[in-house]
């Protein structure tokens, strides 16, 4: 195989390196073009672009692959545990039962959170979102661990840690606190699923929470762990790329997710389904709307960037909904139609031709709602899955002492022209 491509322009010949990764994606590597050419590239909403090498996660958007460190996602999904996945992301490797013993025993020694923090709660209105909690009060971590940026391998994973443990009680925070009940405190004797529920529903000393809960969280978290370079990753990579510090970074990203384009969309979903069932159920009508080019209105939890295909996270989650709805005696009516407008989309020749397949948060909210998280905290619950992923990605940054993200621009504004007093114009 090559490794030189030729750009030709006019009577000019650039020749640029081509980068072949494991899995033999082809890149052409510009960095240098704007040196040897004047021309940079160009590509609105980086549909094109790679920003980095990354070893953390594989994704073949055509076949509908999707690997964490080289393991398919639906073994993950049906074998592992979160906390492992965790590991597996940070480290690179999945941990032996020693390795795993240590990396836990390490999280519960630092789930404590500032209980002064506690105060910002108090600024917030109770109709306040969730995420717009949740991303103030882990930049506000940085005031207490961090700040100064050590990013010596020791200090990478020290800040790593205490982020990890400490998000499941931030974001109780924001279920409980906006609601005015009690603040939980963490058990760290609990595995990280079932410290997270407990800390979200325990009333009292006697709970426990329902091995079946368990078990569907742990899916849902491991299905949003990573997700190689989205939206937020992207964000909490560029963020970082500044040096800024990772809870900064990680705020950023959980800015980045709440938007209904992305993570946001999980909430949104919900909202149509029941949308469409207080209007009478009428499907067709809202498949109509989508492909109306004058309404705004898109099919929430349809498409996606990079899979033209089945997004393989939406099959296990379509399939795990069914199955947790059944265990926990759960019938929820907007299940119906939600699979009713997957047939609908799945054989109109506009979604056919756009390639526009039901993506993970087509599913997950019917499985949310049936855990009982409520609507607002869908998004929280994907920060609380993507967490690792993007401490993983702003970790392989760092390591990889990747440049200040700084993209180019095409000009296209007003030339030169002199300022004009006030009283002229
Ligand atoms: N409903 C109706 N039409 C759609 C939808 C949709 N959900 N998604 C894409 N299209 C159409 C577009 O209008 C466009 O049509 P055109 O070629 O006639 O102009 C075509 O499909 C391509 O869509 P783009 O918006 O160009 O694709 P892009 O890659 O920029 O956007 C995105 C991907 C944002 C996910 C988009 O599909 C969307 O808005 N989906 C709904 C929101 C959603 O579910 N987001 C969650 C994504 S998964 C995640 O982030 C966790």
């Amino acid at each position: 195989m090559a490794n030189q491509a030729t750009l030709k322009y006019n009577d000019q010949s650039y020749e640029l390196p081509v980068v072949v990764g494991t899995e033999n994606e082809l890149a052409l590597d510009i960095s240098t073009l704007r040196d040897k050419s004047g021309f940079i590239t160009l590509d609105s909403g980086y549909k094109n672009t790679g920003a980095t090498k990354s070893a953390i996660t594989f994704l073949d958007g055509e076949l509908g692959v999707l690997r964490y460190r080289g393991y398919p996602i639906d073994q993950l999904a049906e074998k592992s545990t979160f906390t492992e996945v965790i590991y597996l992301l940070l480290y690179g490797s999945l941990p032996t039962s020693t390795e795993l013993s240590a990396f836990e025993a390490k999280l519960a020694a630092n789930v404590e959170v500032p209980a002064q923090l506690a105060k910002m709660l108090d600024a917030f209105p109770a109709d306040a979102h969730p995420m717009a909690v949740i991303s103030s009060l882990t930049t506000s971590l940085s005031a207490y661990y961090g700040a100064e940026g050590d990013f010596s391998k020791e200090g990478v994973d020290k800040v790593a840690i205490q982020l990890l443990a400490k998000l499941p009680t931030l974001s109780s925070w924001a279920l409980r606190g906006l609601a005015g009940k009690q603040l939980n405190v963490a058990n760290p004797s609990l595995d990280y699923t079932s410290n997270l529920l407990s800390l979200f529903f325990a009333e009292d000393s006697n709970y426990k929470p329902d091995p079946t809960i368990v078990q569907a969280l742990n899916t849902l978290l491991i299905l949003h762990a990573d997700h190689e370079q989205n939206c937020s990753a992207s964000t909490v990579r560029m963020v970082g790329s500044s040096r800024a510090n990772l809870f900064a970074s990680v705020s950023a990203g959980i800015s980045a997710l709440w938007g209904p384009l992305h993570g946001g969309a999980n909430q949104e979903v919900i909202e149509m389904l029941e949308a469409i069932k207080a209007d009478g159920g009428d499907t067709m009508k809202y498949i109509n709307k989508a492909k109306d080019k004058n309404d705004g209105f898109r099919l929430m939890g349809f498409g996606h960037r990079v899979y033209k295909n089945f997004d393989p996270r939406a099959r296990i989650i379509k399939a795990a909904c069914d199955n947790i709805l059944s265990k926990l005696g759960v019938s929820d009516p907007v299940l119906k139609i939600a699979k009713e407008l997957e047939e609908a989309a799945l054989n109109d020749p506009y979604f056919v031709e756009r390639k526009l397949y039901p993506n993970v948060d087509f599913y997950s909210g019917i499985i949310y709602r049936a855990l009982g998280i409520p609507v607002n905290m869908f998004t929280v619950m994907f920060a609380l899955g993507r967490l690792p992923g993007w401490i993983s990605q702003w970790k392989e940054m760092i390591e990889g002492k990747e440049p200040i993200g700084r993209p180019r621009q095409v000009y296209v504004g007003a030339l030169e022209r002199d300022y004009v007093a006030i009283g002229d114009r």
